[in-house]
């Protein structure tokens, strides 16, 4: 007997009904299916064209389909892309040494999402608590900040403060204390506890909408972290690798965490490349068999995110994000639109809040898709722009036209 065919005709010419007939809708995303994408552009299905203004979350730094990360990963598909870490591989040791160098760190300890990435902090900060600093067992504490995302496991949700990322999945894991972001006389507080080991910051919150702190901030947490000898560490799997204006957010401020996290951009937008980067002194406690991953430090991601490197090693790029998102910030300000409540900057990454009685974000998202910009809302009221670092002014300048276009009508 013929199988009954499980995909009917009208489905199999339907990517977005077959994605929500066989996928699980975890994601609410606008109505556009895409299927080709360069540089800045995209192309969906029916060959229409827009401007990709979020770069997935910035992990397309660099566009879509940078030809130097394609050809790095053409050359290295070409020759090995997976070994395990039972084996060596011939690209691990020049990725360690190239992110170690960029980041003026000891040691890399390469996984492949964020969570991950985060998830091994996580680990790395306890391990160093309870072995170099003398915590005893069981007691670690780690502090957070209000608004956080740091990803989506139970460990990591069981720190967040919104209620759709940890509802429904507790038991929580305990060992997580939450201070204000920005509020460096409540971290001070937290410090106090003589368990705590970690002060766990995003140096720009992206998640929340662009929520840059107060000067000082980073430059003080580092201050207080080194005082109460707890790790401070710094995710920068959004706002690193150029997003900023700088390679790292923490530059913004001359800041050193003890343990720094990237992902997204890492993998070029090719692949999942996440890594944790600190000190000896933390990621050397590490020993055989203690933590680990079967993808992590692969050679294709590591010869890929050794070409990312290459393309921020002389600055241009973080120069274009501080230029052209001065000149993005610059354009939205001066057209002063009475819809917008705020509008928070910094290098190519733009938040801008829309007052809540005159539409949503996601209204006006909706309104950029149609006429050709692709954004996408965080929380209720905000737009989050981050176009890839690699935009043009003629580019920016188009989309310009655009966005005002849709605030000025809102
Ligand atoms: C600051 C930050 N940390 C961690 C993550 C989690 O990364 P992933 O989705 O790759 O697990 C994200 C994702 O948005 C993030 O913005």
């Amino acid at each position: 007997m013929e199988p009954t065919p499980s995909v009917s005709v009208s489905e199999a010419v339907d990517p977005a009904g077959l994605e929500d007939r066989y996928g699980v809708r975890n994601y609410d995303p606008l109505s556009v299916v895409i299927s080709r994408g360069a540089g800045s552009w995209v192309e969906d299905v029916d060959g229409r064209r827009y401007f990709d203004a979020l770069s997935a979350y910035s992990a397309l730094n660099f566009g879509h389909r940078h030809p130097r990360l394609v050809a790095a990963a053409h050359e290295q598909l070409d020759r090995l892309t997976l070994t395990s870490r039972a084996f060596r591989n011939d690209r691990i040791g020049e990725f360690c040494r190239a992110l170690a160098e960029a980041c003026s760190m000891d040691r890399v300890l390469p996984m492949n999402t964020g969570a991950e990435a985060v998830e091994t902090a996580i680990k790395a900060a306890r391990k160093w608590g309870y072995e170099d600093k003398g915590v005893a067992p069981g007691r670690a504490k780690i502090i957070v900040c209000g608004g956080n995302f740091h990803g989506r496991t139970t460990t990591i949700v069981s720190f967040s403060d919104d209620p759709s990322a940890r509802n429904s999945f507790g038991p929580f894991t305990p060992g997580f204390e939450t201070v204000p972001f920005g509020d460096l006389a409540a971290l001070e507080a937290a410090l106090g506890d003589p368990d705590a080991v970690a002060f766990l910051v995003e140096p720009v919150q992206g998640e929340a909408g662009v929520i840059i702190p107060p000067a000082g901030y980073l430059a003080g947490a580092r201050e207080l972290c080194t005082e109460a000898d707890v790790l401070m560490i710094a995710d920068e799997i959004q706002s690193g690798l150029g997003r900023t204006g700088r390679t790292f957010a923490c530059e913004h401020e001359e800041v050193a965490p003890d343990l720094m996290l990237l992902g997204k951009a890492l993998g070029g937008g090719i692949v999942p490349t996440s890594a944790v980067v600190g000190s000896d002194r933390v990621l050397g406690l590490f020993q055989p068999g203690q933590h680990g991953s079967t993808f992590g430090g692969n050679p294709l991601a590591c010869a890929i995110a050794v070409e990312v490197l290459e393309l921020l090693a002389d600055g241009s790029l973080q120069r274009n994000a501080t230029e052209l998102g001065g000149r993005m910030r610059g354009s939205l300000e001066a057209a002063a639109h009475p819809a917008v409540t705020e509008i928070r900057q910094i290098g190519l990454w733009i938040g801008v809040d829309i007052a809540g009685e005159v539409a949503t974000a996601r209204a006006a998202c909706e309104r950029l898709l149609a006429i050709g910009v692709l954004a996408k809302e965080t929380q209720e009221r905000t737009i989050r722009f981050a176009p890839p670092l690699t935009s043009t002014v003629a580019e920016l300048d188009w989309v310009l036209e655009r966005v005002n276009g849709v605030l000025a009508e809102l």
